[in-house]
């Protein structure tokens, strides 16, 4: 079992969420890249094991129970914890509305995903991850 924090990354494959997971892998964190694509998410992974980073692919699509209570599952079976959760994955309704208006729809289907992406309460966090820090990058 590792003693890293385990940090879960939502739409990690690409653009901030990728960026987030090859800064903190590089820092020493276990970081679960999360995807709505596998194909996409393999792909990620295999641009950071060229840079010597290891991290876990999980898919997830934030907007679907099924695909959370997968991840929830694995991540208790795995690690029984997670320590960080960055829930990057932007999810908008409307693709032309206004960046500082957000429509009732995108809050609806904000509360249906990444709100039950919180782990069980049988999937512990501890304490003792909470001050980590992390390493500078090499
Ligand atoms: N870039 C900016 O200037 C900026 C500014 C303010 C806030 N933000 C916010 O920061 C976050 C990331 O921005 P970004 O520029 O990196 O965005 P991006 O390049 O468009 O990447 C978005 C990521 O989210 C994934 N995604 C979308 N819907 C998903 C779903 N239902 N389930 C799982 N993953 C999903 C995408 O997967 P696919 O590849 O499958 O589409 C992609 O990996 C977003 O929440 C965005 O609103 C960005």
């Amino acid at each position: 079992m590792t003693s890293a924090p385990i940090v879960v990354v939502t739409g990690a494959n690409r653009g901030i969420g990728f960026e987030i997971s090859r800064q903190l892998a590089s820092r020493g964190a276990q970081v679960v890249l999360t995807a709505r694509k596998p194909g996409a998410g393999k792909t990620a992974v295999k641009k950071l094991a060229a840079q010597n980073l290891t991290v876990l692919f999980q898919p997830l699509n934030v907007t679907s129970r099924k695909s959370i209570a997968a991840l929830r599952e694995f991540l208790k079976r795995t690690f029984g914890r997670i320590n960080v959760l960055i829930n990057n994955a932007g999810i908008i309704a409307n693709g032309d509305a206004p960046g500082l208006e957000v429509d009732m729809e995108t809050l609806g289907r904000d509360r249906s995903g990444p709100r039950s992406a919180e782990p069980s309460s049988s999937l512990r966090t501890s304490s003792r991850y909470r001050a980590h820090r992390f390493r500078n990058p090499p």
